[in-house]
């Protein structure tokens, strides 16, 4: 594999100096993209095109071709572990992801095994596939669920709110829902392991629904398994150091613990001020983000002017240490 021609953002994410501030977004590939929408049409649904390692690298791809992007993302989803677990996965029209068959009673629980990466065989040749597509252009950021946004997933069967299917269990029956958890760690450091070594050249955590826990349960249930997770995560791979990025949506009160759990970058959501944050970590870790979402329905004035600030917020980048992103997807 030739060396990569464009290592802005995994010097960004380890600290080191860079030319200018690097640019990836979430969901960077998807339904705002005209190309996504007619190979979608074309091969019926989201899940066929992530089963497929040959759509998944089409549609990797788009994106990056389109604008001038400092990473490509895997195109997958963080519903493809209980997926393979036997969940029954299907989205619905209107409703989004649902599974079949939800872990809420204690058999069922107790029946659960950390999932047989066989089974996610098609995720690891999507990550070669497009490594050979971007040809080094631009590394390949690979991607999983936290153990504890998983776990919201399999046990409420859906997307909700509040999940409180989800944190019934958690205060009622810990015995339960932390066997969950565990199952979690084990499939998630596993599955990021086997990217890493198919050529993913950085990873990140989505712990999307963090946000909705008490401190005490975040830093129990989500914080502590993210960094059981990192523990057992390969430090390199192909000679080169592999970056770790954790983005918990809601997370802002507790930067300074994901700051503390070994991995190189936090990610951030639009509601903290990245250079309070950047004080308040002390420059220990690198920071994602931090675009409000919504910015990019008021024009392209405003978006400048938005995307402006944030990198103003950040400040001097010449040691690296700012990754420009959304602050979700
Ligand atoms: O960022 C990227 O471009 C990489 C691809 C990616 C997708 N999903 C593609 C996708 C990533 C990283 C995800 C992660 C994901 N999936 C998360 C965490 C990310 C976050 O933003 O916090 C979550 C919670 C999911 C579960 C999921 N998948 C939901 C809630 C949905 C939306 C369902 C709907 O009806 O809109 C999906 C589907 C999905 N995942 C799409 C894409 C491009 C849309 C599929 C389509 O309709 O074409």
């Amino acid at each position: 594999m030739k060396p990569l021609m464009n290592d802005v953002l995994l010097r960004a994410l380890l600290r080191q100096p860079v030319p200018y501030t690097p640019v990836w977004l979430m969901r960077q590939a998807g339904r705002f993209l005209p190309e996504y929408r007619a190979l979608r049409a074309k091969s019926g649904s989201f899940l066929a095109m992530a089963h497929s390692p040959d759509l998944a690298t089409e549609v990797t791809l788009q994106p990056v071709e389109r604008f001038n992007l400092d990473a490509a993302i895997l195109f997958s989803d963080i519903l493809t572990i209980p997926e393979a677990m036997g969940l029954g996965l299907r989205f619905e029209n209107g409703v989004g992801p649902v599974f079949e068959k939800p872990l809420q009673d204690e058999k069922t629980v107790r029946m659960l095994q950390p999932v047989d990466l066989e089974k996610l065989s098609y995720v690891m040749d999507a990550v070669s596939s497009i490594r050979r597509a971007l040809s080094s252009r631009v590394p390949l950021l690979g991607f999983s669920g936290s153990p504890f946004t998983l776990a919201c997933y399999m046990i409420e069967g859906r997307g909700s709110r509040n999940w409180l299917t989800v944190k019934r269990m958690m205060y009622a029956r810990p015995d339960l829902f932390e066997h969950i958890i565990n199952v979690n760690v084990d499939s998630v450091a596993a599955y990021l392991a086997a990217q890493i070594s198919a050529g993913a050249q950085a990873v990140q955590i989505f712990d999307t629904w963090g946000g909705c826990l008490s401190a005490e349960m975040f830093r129990r249930y989500s914080l502590e398994s993210m960094r059981r997770v990192i523990e057992r995560l390969p430090k390199e791979h192909e000679g080169r150091r592999v970056p770790v990025i954790v983005f918990t949506k809601g997370g802002g009160l507790w930067v300074r613990d994901l700051a503390g759990i070994g991995a190189d970058a936090v990610g951030l959501d639009w509601c903290v001020s990245l250079s309070e944050v950047r004080k308040a970590v002390s420059d220990k870790v690198a920071l994602q983000g931090n675009l409000d979402p919504a910015v990019l329905l008021a024009g392209e004035t405003v978006v400048r002017q938005e995307a402006r600030k944030v990198l103003e917020s950040y400040g001097p980048v010449d040691g690296g240490g700012h990754v420009f992103n959304l602050g979700h997807g």
